[in-house]
């Protein structure tokens, strides 16, 4: 059996004067984990917010915290993030020299891992590093920016990642461009975590249960190609839609 597909909405779409607000209503309303972008004017062309938002934001919901983190070097700034209530950094693979190294000091602080795969990244950087992490973020538009279109291409390379990853306890992340449209064939083809910013915070407050319905049980398509999933497991941060 497929594990259950969780939502993760992007803040980066929210009302930045109304985060904290935010973040409860698409708690409340559902979402599984708070997808939690994070920029620096270098690794991508924008800057966001850094870990004190991030401590400002724990209080508002019990919701993992799942930490994208589009900057370089990633690991100066893991601790700050970790001691702000990040539960989940995912790092990527094109932003430093010390991949491994960076993984190691994710789990020495207790927090889950994941290695982020740009649009143009051969999945192939995860084959020495598949042990240590929880999760693969398959980029599905270039990092930088909420809002661009959904990059239909790289769904090969998310059953590729699917196939890498085998019966191994990780999960598969997509993000950008995700929408009830395109989500569906991001799940058939391995992904079980959906990232969205502008599909679900463009419909605003008082909709957003029933913006994020269809995200939790996506029209489901052929997959490209891909492997049966691998079965379920428990994990400490998962929950599952309503
Ligand atoms: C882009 C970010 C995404 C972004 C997705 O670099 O990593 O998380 O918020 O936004 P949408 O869902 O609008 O494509
Ligand atoms: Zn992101």
């Amino acid at each position: 059996m497929a594990d259950p597909v969780l939502i993760a909405p992007s803040i980066l779409a929210a009302d930045f004067a109304r985060l904290g607000e935010d973040v409860r209503s698409v708690a409340a309303a559902g979402a599984d984990w708070v997808h939690v972008d994070v920029m620096d004017g270098h690794f991508v062309p924008n800057l966001t917010i850094g870990p004190e938002v991030v401590r400002a934001l724990r209080p508002h919901t019990p919701a993992p915290f799942d930490v994208h983190l589009m900057i370089a070097p990633a690991d100066p700034y893991l601790e700050a993030f970790a001691a702000a209530g990040a539960d989940l950094f995912t790092v990527h693979a094109e932003a430093g020299l010390h991949l491994d190294r960076s993984l190691g000091v994710i789990r020495s602080l207790g927090k889950m891992a994941g290695v982020a795969l740009c649009p143009a990244t051969p999945p192939d950087v995860l084959d020495w590093v598949l042990d240590r992490i929880d999760l693969v973020l398959v980029m599905t538009v270039n990092p930088g920016f909420g809002g661009q279109a959904f990059l239909s291409s790289r769904l090969d390379k998310i059953a590729r990642v699917r196939r890498m990853v085998g019966a191994r306890p990780i999960r598969i992340e997509v993000d950008g461009g995700i929408a009830p449209a395109t989500a569906g064939a991001c799940v058939a083809a391995g992904a079980s975590v959906l990232v969205a910013g502008s599909a679900i915070f463009r419909a605003g407050r008082g909709t957003m249960r029933r913006t994020l319905r269809p995200f939790a049980r996506p029209p489901r398509v052929d997959p490209p190609r891909c492997d049966a999933h691998h079965s379920p497991r428990p994990r400490r941060m998962e929950r599952r839609c309503p």
